[in-house]
C-alpha cells in the first residue's frame, strides 16, 4: 500500500490535532478517544467517540486530519444538519466521519475496500451505533450495492491521493449523486497530479469551498480545503 498511501511528510495527524479547536484526544488500551466541544444543548458535552486504529489493512486504518476536520465540521453544524438524512461516506477508513454523522442522527452507510471492513465494524460496535450506521464494501468505480439507498448527503475525506483511482472515485460520486445531493469533500492537496482529479470532476460536478467553518483558516494552512460539490444537471 505504501506507493498508493498519502504521504505524511508535511503534517502528521497529531500535528494537526494540536491546532484544531473544538477537539481533544487521548489513547488508552489501544483505543483512540476523540472529544468534540460544541454549542448544542441536545448533545452530550463533550461529544465523544472511540476508535480502534489499525494500520495493517492500509492507510485507512488511522484517522487522517481531513477526516477529523470533516467530523469537527459536522459536529459544529449539529443534529439538524444530519438528522434523518440518508448519508454515505466513501473511503471511510476507521469510519470516524460517518460514525459522527450517525451520532448526530443520520442514517449512515460507511464504506471502503474489504480490508477495512472489520475495523469499521468494530468501531460501529464499540460506539453503540449498530442501529443507524451500517458497513458496506464499496470499491470506487464498482456498482453501488443495492442495499444502499440513494443518499441525501455524501461525505468523503482524504480520498484524492492515488492517481489510478481518480476516474473511479468520480464515477462513484456520479453514480450516487443527483443535482439535489449535498456532497462534503475534504481534500488535502499533495501533488500537482491532483489537478487531474479536478479536471475529471469538472465534467460532472461544480464545487465551492465551504465558507461557514470557523476552523477554515487553520486547516487551509495545511493545504486542506473543505469543498461542497454539486452534480451538474444532466
Ligand atoms: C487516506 S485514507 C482516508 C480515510 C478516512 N477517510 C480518513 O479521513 O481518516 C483513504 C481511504 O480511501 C480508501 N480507498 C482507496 N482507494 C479506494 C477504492 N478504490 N475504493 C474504495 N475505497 C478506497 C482507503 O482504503 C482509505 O480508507
Amino acid at each position: 500500500m505504501a506507493s498508493s498511501s498519502p504521504s505524511t511528510t508535511s503534517s502528521s495527524s497529531s500535528d494537526l490535532l494540536v491546532v484544531l479547536p473544538h477537539q481533544s484526544h487521548s489513547i488508552s488500551n489501544g483505543i483512540f478517544h476523540l472529544s468534540f466541544s460544541h454549542p448544542w444543548q441536545t448533545l452530550p458535552h463533550p461529544l465523544s467517540i472511540d476508535l480502534v486504529l489499525d494500520a495493517s489493512p492500509g492507510c485507512g486504518g488511522v484517522a487522517w486530519p481531513a477526516g477529523q476536520i470533516l467530523a469537527t465540521y459536522l459536529v459544529q453544524k449539529g443534529s439538524d444538519f444530519v438528522s434523518g438524512r440518508n448519508t454515505i461516506e466513501l473511503g471511510s477508513g476507521t469510519g470516524l466521519v460517518g460514525l459522527l454523522a450517525g451520532i448526530l442522527g443520520g442514517k449512515v452507510w460507511i464504506t471502503d475496500q474489504s480490508p477495512l471492513l472489520p475495523i469499521m465494524g468494530r468501531n460501529v460496535f464499540i460506539n453503540n451505533l449498530c442501529n443507524n450506521v451500517k458497513v458496506a464494501e464499496l470499491n470506487w468505480g464498482s456498482p453501488i450495492p443495492p442495499e444502499i439507498p440513494r443518499p441525501d448527503l455524501i461525505l468523503a475525506a482524504d480520498c484524492v491521493y492515488f492517481e489510478p483511482t481518480f476516474p473511479l472515485l468520480v464515477q462513484t460520486l456520479a453514480d450516487l449523486a443527483d443535482a439535489t445531493t449535498e456532497i462534503l469533500f475534504c481534500y488535502k492537496k499533495r501533488r500537482k497530479a491532483d489537478k487531474r482529479f479536478f479536471a475529471l470532476l469538472k465534467k460532472a460536478f461544480t464545487w465551492e469551498e465551504v465558507q461557514d467553518d470557523p476552523n477554515r483558516s487553520v486547516y487551509n494552512r495545511e493545504a486542506i480545503t473543505l469543498l461542497r460539490l454539486s452534480k451538474k444537471l444532466a
